[in-house]
């Protein structure tokens, strides 16, 4: 019997996702709530309904995937499943490692699990102290889920107090501020990496890379990621390994050991200096653009893949294979993000992608036959190239066809991947 399925979420990571999914034999309709103008089947109801996504999967008879951290941490696994429905991602507790900064520092401290050194902190004075008293640079960081700008990575001691002030004076992210950790500044290169569990194996996806400044180069503010490419050669054979056992692993298997089974993707943030990796961040889900470059190389059904995480038998799947090709994701932006742009603004050009490239959509909408931006991050096109050089121009090439009066991209996606090989 074919199944249906409900994707949450509305970025370029569910439409990749569903995208991928589409291609299963076992997969009927696929629904996305609340969805963007380049998904089908859209359902409008937003990512923290909770009940009202429960009252659609239940009816519709889904497999419900969950896209984005905000319902994972709101506990919307546990409801489901309390409701016998089938659910792809991390209960309430696992998604803590990504929830509370706080819970997963204490977390890897307390597992051994590479990280930066770190001290918490409810008190700015005494904060502001701590960091005087150190002979290296930090980064401050809100305990709880600012929609990814929570971090402040800071160059001097006078930046630092400035950062404790903005979160825990200011309260400029609210409540998710009222504990703030401040750590060790790694400088190195970083990398993502990202393994699916049941909670007791994890399987390693390809490896990526995000380019998270909003300029070439690296350079202006952080936002959501401007680009992303797939398999990356800064996490060699060796390092995927060390990753591999002394982080993934031994996360979930420290995870089971203090009661909490992990199901879902693991996401790990690396930093890599003089070859050792730390763990930056943790996510329970997708990296959004990370997953774009990712599924586009994925040779497997993923459907059957997420199955097995919820039903605890990835064991019993052979390895995930992969494209040998490379794949890169240019994310289009509206001018001004990550600060402030303008919406409703038409998009054309789609019709004349023909080097098979995949326009996957993220703040977009529909209106009529027209599609309009809805959002900072519009459209992540990605390509898949025999070489990451190839697939560098094949993106490129393919973006040259869309077009709006606010488009804005990077220009060096991938590139820096080129000086790794
Ligand atoms: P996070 O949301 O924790 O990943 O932080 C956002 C970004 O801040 C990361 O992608 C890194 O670029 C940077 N960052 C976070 N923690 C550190 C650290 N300890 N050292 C250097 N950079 C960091
Ligand atoms: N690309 C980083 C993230 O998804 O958090």
């Amino acid at each position: 019997m074919l199944v249906n399925i409900l994707v949450i979420g509305s970025g370029g990571r569910e439409h990749a996702l569903s995208w991928k999914l589409s291609q299963s034999s076992k997969v009927d309709t696929i629904f996305t709530a609340p969805g963007n103008g380049g998904t089908q089947n859209n359902v409008p109801i937003n990512a923290d309904d909770l009940d009202g996504l429960a009252d659609f999967a239940q009816k519709n008879n889904c497999f419900t995937v969950v896209g984005p951290e905000d319902p994972l941490a709101a506990g919307i696994v546990d409801k489901f499943n309390k409701l016998g429905l089938k659910v792809f991602g991390p209960s309430q507790k696992a998604a803590q490692l990504e929830s509370s900064k706080i819970w997963a520092k204490d977390f890897m401290k307390r597992n051994e699990i590479p990280s930066a050194r770190f001290e918490i902190f409810d008190n700015a004075q005494k904060a502001q102290e701590y960091v005087e008293s150190l002979d290296y640079n930090v980064v401050v960081k809100a305990d709880g889920l600012a929609a990814g700008k929570g971090v402040i990575v800071c160059n001097s001691n006078d930046e630092a107090i400035s950062a404790i002030q903005t979160i825990l004076v200011k309260k400029t992210f609210g409540d998710a501020g009222n504990r703030i950790i401040v750590e060790e500044r790694i400088d190195g290169i970083e990398a993502s990496y990202i393994a699916l569990s049941d909670g007791d194996v994890a399987i390693p996806m390809a490896t990526s890379q995000d380019h998270k400044r909003i300029f070439d180069n690296d350079e202006g503010p952080n936002t959501g990621g401007m680009g992303a490419y797939s398999p990356t050669a800064i996490i060699d054979d060796n390092l995927t390994k060390i990753i591999q056992e002394e982080i993934i692993e031994k996360t979930i298997h420290a995870m089971k050991k203090e009661g909490i089974v992990f199901k879902g993707f693991l996401y790990a943030g690396i930093m890599i200096r003089d070859g050792k990796p730390f763990v930056l961040e943790y996510n329970v889900r997708m990296g959004d653009p990370e997953c774009q470059p990712i599924t586009m190389r994925m040779d497997f059904d993923l459907y059957d893949y997420l199955v097995a995480s919820v039903d605890g038998t990835l064991s019993s799947l052979p390895p995930a294979s992969w494209k040998l090709q490379s794949a890169v994701c240019v994310v289009l932006a509206s001018k001004g993000y990550p600060e402030s742009y303008s919406k409703n603004d038409e998009i054309t050009g789609f019709d004349s992608i023909s080097n098979g490239a995949i326009v996957f959509h993220a703040g977009t909408k529909k209106s009529g036959e027209k599609i309009l931006s809805n959002g900072g991050r519009v459209l992540g096109v990605t390509a898949l190239g025999d070489s990451l050089e190839s697939a560098i121009t094949n993106v490129y090439s393919a973006i040259e066809k869309i077009t709006w009066s606010q488009k804005y991209n990077r220009t060096d996606i991938g590139k820096k991947g080129l000086s790794y090989l």
